[in-house]
């Protein structure tokens, strides 16, 4: 269990503008952001984010929530992921559910001391390239000035079994698990000797793992860090740290495959390329890149090995790239890698490729009509089974159907059979219509407006009196159950109510109160008009509910005295008492 007051505290820094934002196009609209509804389909924008309340909520299919509910619906993550992905764009570390055990104590330490060491062993690559001439002139060779390996740390190991004695105490054990010192038997040696060393940092800035090349031939051509406690190659990406800016400024990502290429680029004024570390694209890649960039390039060799990794980074991007973020593919001449081609042809004509470069669905629809032979039955048919799994993956309502519309037409599906063939899951959140909108009728009461104006402004929640309001009311209840979640949180948000409230019976309720508030489009000010107005109404209704019943006691009082004098009347009548 992860402590609420974490989750408050998480809530409280992440802008859900900023979360929904990487999804879902948005624009300003009055206090809120409106846009497409991610959940459902629509042609007009319904889906509103309000970064007062820190709340989405769409008014055409309902669908509601903070940021960790948005990522995760949209982003299909659970609890613990969503919460996770929140905390390293603030910046926050999961705390753990229990305090750490020994062991784990202990292997935070090792991991800053491990860090400790990467830091040390890149100092001392860095001085020993500026003592070797030759490393210096390979990367000169290159093209490299000594600025670019500068920004990018590049250093040298040198020709020795055992250089990193001159700096560290030998038989310290985090050399080899820093795996920086093989051991082998009892011998102890480097494991970059004679390399040029490309340090990949994390993307907070730490020293994580090396990748080393020979200067020149020979086998293997790059020697990597092995997988480390600090170091796991599919969720880095070597450049990301110097690229970021100029991601940001370029408002794309070029993916690239090799250490020489990110590098390269950087030289020739090109700074926004990342490469990925000797894998293959995963989708912890491609999500990292697409928070920071609006658009990703992947960029591959034009060899059948290029293509078939661009495939590989196709169908991991399907179900993670949103429709306001799209995703092209740069296949470079046969035997060109991008470090050759700006080499050769310099970065404008390089960016020009990038510019025209095949987009997601040319890629896709390419790739699998060169397997298919359309001027047949079967042919056709074929490619409409290839298409299946790729157009239920992408996730991007737009671009979904565009492929649905592009795979019918290149198949020869009649229209409104292609659903059917292509088996789309009956996903709610996609092809769900929006529900008919019922026309809803506010209730007229006292107890509604305070709900509507307590959720513009929840710091009123203290004045709300629960002997005041009338029982057994759905806006009671709601009122009643807010009161509660609130006194329960520390420190209560919009968004950490509307959390507390999931599976609430009361939920409904206040969510009809939030659309109905923000048609009115009350400002805090008024809010509060209205909020002190029927809080006054429901006093002086409950003072004439007081007084009535003193009335009614009153009165009732009056008929039993009338009663007993009537009553002693009769029976002296009857002779049963005597006269006065
Ligand atoms: P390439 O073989 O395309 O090399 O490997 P390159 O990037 O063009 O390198 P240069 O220009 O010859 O210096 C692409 C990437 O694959 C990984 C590295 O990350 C490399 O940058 N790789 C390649 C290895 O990890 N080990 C190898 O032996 C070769
Ligand atoms: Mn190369």
């Amino acid at each position: 269990m992860i402590p609420d007051s974490f989750k408050q505290d998480l809530l409280n820094r992440v802008d859900i503008v900023d979360v929904v934002s990487r999804y879902v196009q948005l624009k300003k609209g009055g206090a809120n952001y409106l846009g497409l509804c991610p959940f459902h389909s629509e042609k007009t924008p319904s889906f509103t984010v309000s970064p007062a309340k820190q709340f989405y909520h769409c008014f055409g299919c309902g669908a509601h929530g903070n940021a960790i509910g948005f990522l995760m619906a949209y982003a299909s993550l659970g609890y613990v992921d969503a919460l996770k992905d929140l905390a390293a764009q603030v910046g926050m570390q999961l705390p753990e559910s229990r305090p750490a055990t020994p062991q784990e104590a202990a292997r935070r330490e090792r991991e800053a001391d491990l860090g400790t060491v990467m830091e040390k062993a890149m100092e001392f690559y860095r001085g020993e390239l500026k003592k070797s001439a030759r490393a210096i002139e390979y990367l000169k060779g290159r093209g490299l000035t000594g600025e670019i390996a500068a920004r990018f740390r590049i250093g040298y190991a040198p020709d020795d079994w055992q250089a990193l004695k001159q700096v560290f105490p030998y038989e310290e054990k985090s050399l080899v698990e820093a795996g920086l010192v093989i051991e082998n038997d009892d011998k102890r040696y480097d494991r970059f000797r004679d390399r040029v060393m490309f340090p990949i940092f994390s993307a907070r800035g730490s020293v994580i793992g090396f990748g080393g090349r020979v200067l020149g031939e020979g086998e293997p051509k790059y020697l990597n860090s092995p997988e480390t406690p600090l170091f796991e190659k599919g969720r880095e990406l070597y450049g990301l740290v110097q690229a970021r800016d100029a991601i940001r400024s370029a408002g794309f990502a070029l993916v690239v495959e090799g250490y020489m290429d990110v590098v390269a680029l950087a030289q020739y004024g090109v700074g926004n390329a990342v490469a990925t570390l000797g894998t293959a694209t995963t989708p912890v890649h491609v999500a990292k890149l697409l928070r920071l960039a609006d658009e990703l390039v992947f960029c591959f060799d034009g060899d059948t090995a290029g293509r078939k990794a661009a495939w590989r980074a196709l169908e991991v991007s399907l179900p993670l790239a949103p429709d306001h973020k799209p995703i092209r593919f740069l296949f470079l001449p046969e035997g060109e890698d991008p470090d050759s081609f700006v080499r050769k042809h310099g970065a404008d004509e390089f960016r020009r490729r990038v510019r025209s470069s095949e987009t997601l669905s040319q890629f896709l629809l390419a790739q699998l009509r060169a397997e298919c032979d359309l001027a047949s039955p079967e042919g056709r048919a074929r490619f409409v089974s290839l298409a299946k799994p790729h157009v239920q993956k992408t996730t991007a309502p737009a671009l979904r159907l565009q492929l649905i519309n592009e795979v019918a037409r290149l198949g020869q599906v009649p229209d409104g059979e292609i659903e059917r063939l292509l088996e789309l899951p009956q996903r709610a959140r996609f092809n769900r219509p929006a529900p008919a909108r019922r026309s809803f009728e506010a209730p007229a009461s006292l107890e509604w407006t305070l709900l509507t104006a307590l959720l513009s402004d929840l710091t009123l929640v203290e004045h709300i009196d629960p002997d005041l309001l009338a029982p057994g009311r759905p806006e009671s209840e709601a009122l009643l159950a807010i009161r509660e979640k609130c006194e329960a949180a520390e420190d209560t948000s919009f968004a950490v109510l509307m959390d507390s409230l999931t599976g609430h019976p009361s939920l409904e309720t206040v969510l009809k109160a939030l659309k109905y508030g923000e048609d009115l489009a009350f400002d805090a000010e008024s809010a509060r008009g209205e909020f002190q107005h029927a809080l006054t109404g429901l006093e002086v209704r409950s003072r004439k509910k007081e007084l009535d019943e003193l009335r009614a006691r009153l009165q009732s009082k009056e008929d039993l005295v009338l009663f007993n004098e009537k009553n002693l009347a009769y029976q002296r009548l009857r002779g049963a008492l005597p006269s006065p």
